[in-house]
C-alpha cells in the first residue's frame, strides 16, 4: 500500500497517524493498542450494553448519585450556558442533567463521530430550546474548543470515570487544559473509587462476556484501520487488578504462538503474551483531590454513594 507522506486531507492525516500510532504499540515488545480505537460503531454499542449489566457497577451507580442530589449538584455548578461533554456516547448521561442544570448550549464531543451524530439527531427534536453542537475529536492528546463557545458559564462533564484511563501524568494535564478553558466554569466529574478485587473483576469480565466481546473487537477494529489480519479467536479477554498502581489492566492474551501482518510489517506473539488495551485507575477521595488541586481547581465539592464505589465531583 502506498502511504502519502504529505496530506492536506484530515481524514487521511488521521488514519495515517492512527496507522503509525497502532503500529508502533504492535511492535514494542509489551504490545499495545490505544483504547480509544475499542469504540468503532460495534465497540461503542458494545459498550453501552456492558453499561447495562449489573455487575458493571460504575454506571448506574454514578446515575443514583447524579439523580440523588441533583438539586445539590445544580446549587453547587450555578449557571450553565454551555455543557461540554467529554467523551459523549450515546448522550443520555448529559441528558439526565439537562432538567436541572439547564444549560442554553450542548457540545457533544467524542472520538466516534459517526455514532454521536445519530445521537445528537434524537436529542434536538427532544430539546429544541438547547442548542446542540457535536464534535468528533480525540482530546487524549490536546483538548481544543471551537472559538464559537462563549467562555463564560463553560461547565464540563466528564463522567464514567474515564479520567481513570488515562496514567495520572496525563489525567493531570487533561485537567489542567479543562481548568484552563473553563473560564468562570468549573468540572463535573465521575470518578471511580478504589475497592475489594473481586467487586472490579466481575465488573470487567462480566458472566455474558460481553466485556470480553468488547475488548476482543479492538482487534477488529485495528484490522480495518491498518489492513492486519488479526483472528480474534486466537486471543481471550484478560483482567489484573494492579495493587502498586491503583488500576484495573484489561489485556488480550494469545492462546497460541501466531503471527499477525499488515502492510509493510508483521508481529510475531506466542502462547500467552499480551496486548496491552486498557488501564483503569481507581481513585481514593484523597488521590482525586489532590489531583484537581494540582491541576488548578481551588475547590471540590463531593458526592458518594453509601457504599462508597463511586465519586461525583464539581470542581472549580
Ligand atoms: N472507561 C471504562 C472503564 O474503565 C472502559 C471499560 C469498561 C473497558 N470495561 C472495559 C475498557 C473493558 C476495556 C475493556 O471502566
Amino acid at each position: 500500500m502506498q502511504k502519502p507522506v504529505v496530506s492536506q486531507n484530515k481524514a487521511v492525516a488521521e488514519q495515517q497517524n492512527f496507522f503509525h500510532e497502532i503500529e508502533k504499540g504492535l511492535l514494542a515488545e509489551s504490545a499495545s493498542i490505544s483504547p480509544k480505537f475499542l469504540y468503532n460503531p460495534l465497540g461503542s454499542h458494545l459498550f453501552t450494553a456492558i453499561t447495562l449489566l449489573p455487575e458493571y457497577y460504575p454506571t448506574s451507580t454514578e446515575k443514583t448519585i447524579l439523580s440523588q442530589y441533583k438539586s445539590e449538584i445544580a446549587e453547587a455548578v450555578g449557571h450553565v450556558t454551555t455543557l461540554i461533554d467529554l467523551g459523549a456516547g450515546n448522550c443520555q448521561k448529559a441528558e439526565s442533567l439537562f432538567d436541572f442544570l439547564k444549560p442554553s448550549r450542548y457540545m457533544a464531543i467524542d472520538f466516534s463521530e459517526e455514532y454521536l451524530r445519530d445521537a445528537l439527531e434524537n436529542l434536538r427534536s427532544k430539546y429544541p430550546q438547547i442548542h446542540m453542537q457535536c464534535l468528533g475529536m480525540d482530546f487524549s492528546h490536546k483538548l481544543i474548543l471551537p472559538e464559537t463557545i462563549p467562555i463564560d458559564g463553560r461547565v464540563f462533564f466528564y463522567p464514567g470515570s474515564s479520567i481513570g484511563n488515562f496514567l495520572t501524568t496525563e489525567a493531570q494535564i487533561l485537567l489542567t487544559q479543562i481548568k484552563q478553558q473553563a473560564g468562570d466554569g468549573g468540572l463535573l466529574i465521575g470518578v471511580d473509587l478504589m475497592k475489594q478485587d473481586h467487586t472490579l473483576k466481575a465488573a470487567y469480565d462480566d458472566d455474558l462476556k460481553i466485556t470480553a466481546a468488547f475488548n476482543l473487537n479492538i482487534l477488529r477494529s485495528v484490522n480495518s484501520i491498518i489492513g492486519s489480519n488479526f483472528n480474534v479467536s486466537q486471543f481471550r479477554h484478560q483482567v489484573m487488578v494492579n495493587h502498586s498502581q491503583n488500576r484495573v489492566e484489561l489485556y488480550l492474551e494469545a492462546l497460541e504462538d501466531l503471527s499477525v501482518s499488515w502492510p509493510e510489517n508483521f508481529r510475531f506473539f506466542k502462547k500467552g503474551e499480551l496486548i496491552h488495551t486498557e488501564n483503569s485507575h481507581k481513585y481514593t477521595i484523597d488521590s482525586i483531590k489532590k489531583l484537581l488541586v494540582d491541576a488548578g481547581f481551588k475547590s471540590t465539592k463531593i458526592w458518594k454513594d453509601p457504599k462508597d464505589y463511586f465519586a461525583v465531583i464539581y470542581a472549580n
